[in-house]
Formats: C-alpha cells, sequence, structure tokens
C-alpha cells in the first residue's frame, strides 16, 4: 500500500493518510478572523483528500500577529469563527489543526504582495516585542525586549488561545517555534541577546519553547495531539547559530512534556535558505526521529509521491507537510496517488476521471 495514504494514529486522533497541508499564512482576515477566502482555501484541500489541513499561523494576541491580516485566536468572537472552519473542515472528509504563533520581532509587517516590510505604527503598525531590541527594521518601527512579566503574559496568551482551539472542535494544535518568531528568536543566539533566566546558554534560550510546551500540553485534553514546528537548524551552510544538537536536545525534552511530533524545517531567523527543492529539510527530520524515537514531520520541497514514500519508507518521518505543491494544486494528493487513490476522489468529481 501506498504509505502516503496510510492512516495514522496520534493519541485519540485517527488521520486517514500521512499528507498534512502545511501551514501558510494567507494575509486575508479581518481583525484576525477567517472568512471566505480560509474557507474556500481550507476547504478545498480537505476536499482534495488531504488528512490534516493546518491553519496558517494563528496569533495568539494582536501584537503576536505577522500582519494587521494574520488570523487571531485572542477572543470569544474568533474562537465561533474558527469553530464554523473547523466544522466545515470535518464535513469535507479532514482533519483541522491550527498552528498557534506569536511573531515577535517579525510582527507589524505588510502582507508580501504590499512590500512585506516592516509596518510605522502610523499606517497601523505596534510596538513589536522580542527576547532582545535588536532586528531588522527598527529604524521604521520599534522593537522592545520582553521583561519577565510581559513574557508570562505571553506563555498565558498561548495557553487562552490553546483552549479556544479546543473549545472550537481543532484535532491538532502545533506550536510555531520556527521561521524567526518569537520562540524562535528566543532559541536563536542570533536574537537573543538576554542576560536573564531566558538568554544565555541552551536552557536559558529554550526555557520560553519549553514553558508554551508545557502549559498547553497540561491545558488541552490528553486525548488531542501536540505538534511543534521547530526550524532545526539557524544555516544549513554553516554551524552559525541554534544548531540540530540543541534542536537534538530540545526534542528530548518536547517529548518529555507530552509533544507528539516534531515538525522540521529551518532558518528563517537570518537568510532564507538557499534550497528551496528536493525534501530540503528531510536530512533534519531523520536526525531527530532517529536520534530521539519523536515522531517526526518532514516540510520542505516534497513535490512528488516518490519523494514522499522514501522519506515515510525509509524512517525519516511519519508525516508529510506539503505547502507549495498544494497551493499549486488541491488535488496534488489525487492526482499523485491515482490510481490507489481513487477513494479520495469527491463522487461529484469522480467523471473527471482522475
Ligand atoms: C505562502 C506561504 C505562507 C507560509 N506561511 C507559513 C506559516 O504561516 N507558518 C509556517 O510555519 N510556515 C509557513 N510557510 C512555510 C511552509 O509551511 C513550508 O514550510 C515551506 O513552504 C516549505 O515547504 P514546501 O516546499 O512544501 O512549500 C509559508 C510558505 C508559503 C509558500
Amino acid at each position: 500500500m501506498t504509505q502516503l495514504l496510510s492512516p495514522l494514529k496520534i493519541r485519540a486522533l485517527e488521520l486517514k493518510n500521512r499528507l498534512v497541508m502545511s501551514p501558510m499564512c494567507q494575509y486575508s482576515a479581518i481583525d484576525g478572523m477567517p472568512g471566505l477566502w480560509h474557507d474556500m482555501h481550507y476547504g478545498a484541500r480537505a476536499q482534495g483528500g488531504v488528512g490534516l489541513v493546518m491553519l496558517e499561523s494563528t496569533a495568539v494576541s494582536p501584537q503576536g500577529r505577522i500582519s494587521p491580516s494574520c488570523l487571531g485566536l485572542w477572543s470569544q468572537q474568533h474562537l465561533e469563527a474558527h469553530a464554523r472552519l473547523a466544522e466545515r473542515l470535518h464535513a469535507l472528509g479532514s482533519a483541522a489543526g491550527v498552528q498557534l504563533n506569536h511573531a515577535g520581532r517579525k510582527g507589524s509587517h505588510s502582507a508580501p504582495w504590499q512590500g512585506g516590510a516592516p509596518l510605522p505604527i502610523a499606517q497601523g503598525g505596534w510596538v513589536r516585542t522580542a527576547p532582545s531590541a535588536s532586528g531588522p527594521g527598527m529604524d521604521v518601527s520599534p522593537i522592545q525586549a520582553l521583561s519577565t512579566q510581559d513574557i508570562a503574559a505571553i506563555v498565558d496568551d498561548f495557553r487562552q488561545a490553546a483552549l479556544r482551539a479546543v473549545e472550537a472542535g481543532f484535532d491538532v494544535i502545533e506550536l510555531h517555534a520556527a521561521h524567526g518568531y518569537l520562540l524562535h528568536q528566543f532559541l536563536s543566539p542570533l536574537a537573543n541577546q538576554r542576560t536573564d533566566a531566558y538568554g544565555g546558554d541552551f536552557d536559558g534560550r529554550a526555557r520560553l519553547t519549553l514553558e508554551v510546551a508545557q502549559t498547553v500540553r497540561e491545558a488541552i485534553p490528553d486525548t488531542m495531539p501536540l505538534f511543534v514546528r521547530l526550524s532545526c537548524v539557524d544555516s544549513k551552510e554553516s554551524n552559525e547559530g541554534w544548531t540540530l544538537e540543541e534542536s537534538i536536545a530540545l526534542a528530548r525534552k518536547l517529548q518529555a512534556i507530552g509533544v507528539d511530533l516534531l515538525d522540521c524545517t529551518s532558518g528563517g531567523i537570518s537568510a532564507p535558505p538557499t534550497k528551496r527543492e528536493g525534501a530540503f529539510n528531510a536530512d533534519l527530520a531523520r536526525a531527530v526521529r532517529t536520534q530521539t524515537g519523536l515522531p517526526t514531520g518532514s516540510v520542505g520541497g516534497i513535490d512528488s509521491l516518490a519523494l514522499a514514500e522514501s522519506l515515510l519508507s525509509d524512517g525519516a518521518c511519519d508525516l508529510i507537510f506539503a505547502g507549495r505543491a498544494l497551493l499549486r494544486d488541491p488535488y496534488w494528493l489525487i492526482r499523485q496517488t491515482a490510481p490507489q487513490g481513487a477513494g479520495l476522489v469527491p463522487p461529484q468529481y469522480a467523471r473527471a476521471g482522475f
């Protein structure tokens, strides 16, 4: 049987196959609320047979947004709108996940098609917060270092957003500790210059991610899977910044807390990865999985069934996260797995002959 089409049980959740729609910002929310775009965009991938549709980066507070048009889960109103979306995804046959995030110093930006640059307060931006008062674009939009009270409030924002995600009916929560956002900023010595308990050595830099993971794990039901997306290295070209050895040490601690899967990616604090094709993060997922026993997801450049099959069967990962392939084609899974995937074709579309 095709590995990609094989089911997977994580805690009480039974995924019908191993394909996850990778979280991808749509910059199409109004005041953090999902709307028509999100129904259509995520609904189409659920119709396309994706086992788990993971919603894009969803902010735990208004200040935690990347842009003014990011999704959020910081109020009852957001909970209700997300509940409608989760229900629709379930009705279309997919499990639904949400990626909780705080953007930190990567917040207060315009959408990519509006320049993707730091947004001054006069243009709808906000004061950015981060482990240290440093980072790109400070001349345009200020960055303040977080106090320990601010950090405690952010941990609580994650807890409350997680509780809302549970109540909204999501099946999986993913904590975003990758791509240069707040949790990653604390992990990486390239962004974290603190001298208190949240900076310095590995234990200090890892403290916030572990506190958030532990707090969320304790808040959500035992039956619900918790994933963490981690940039396993800051750079694939050099050993500068956060390293794979540190990721493996962190993975062991996350596993002890009850995190179920590490979604392995790379980069985001400094320069983007130079290689974007050919399963370019699979080596990281494989290293974490073989050295810790923690299940992994692999993301990045997985754009063919053959590639997905080889990663699943050689033990690199348990789940395949696909991003751009699913943007290009919501029916990517059905087309790649034909004819075995015929069972995923919606009956309304059967005459199309996938
Ligand atoms: C339009 C777009 C938006 C993205 N937004 C997010 C996001 O919200 N959260 C995240 O963790 N990664 C985000 N990513 C990264 C993807 O999830 C994925 O890791 C990356 O595109 C590599 O996988 P791929 O080669 O399958 O596209 C985004 C990527 C794209 C193309």
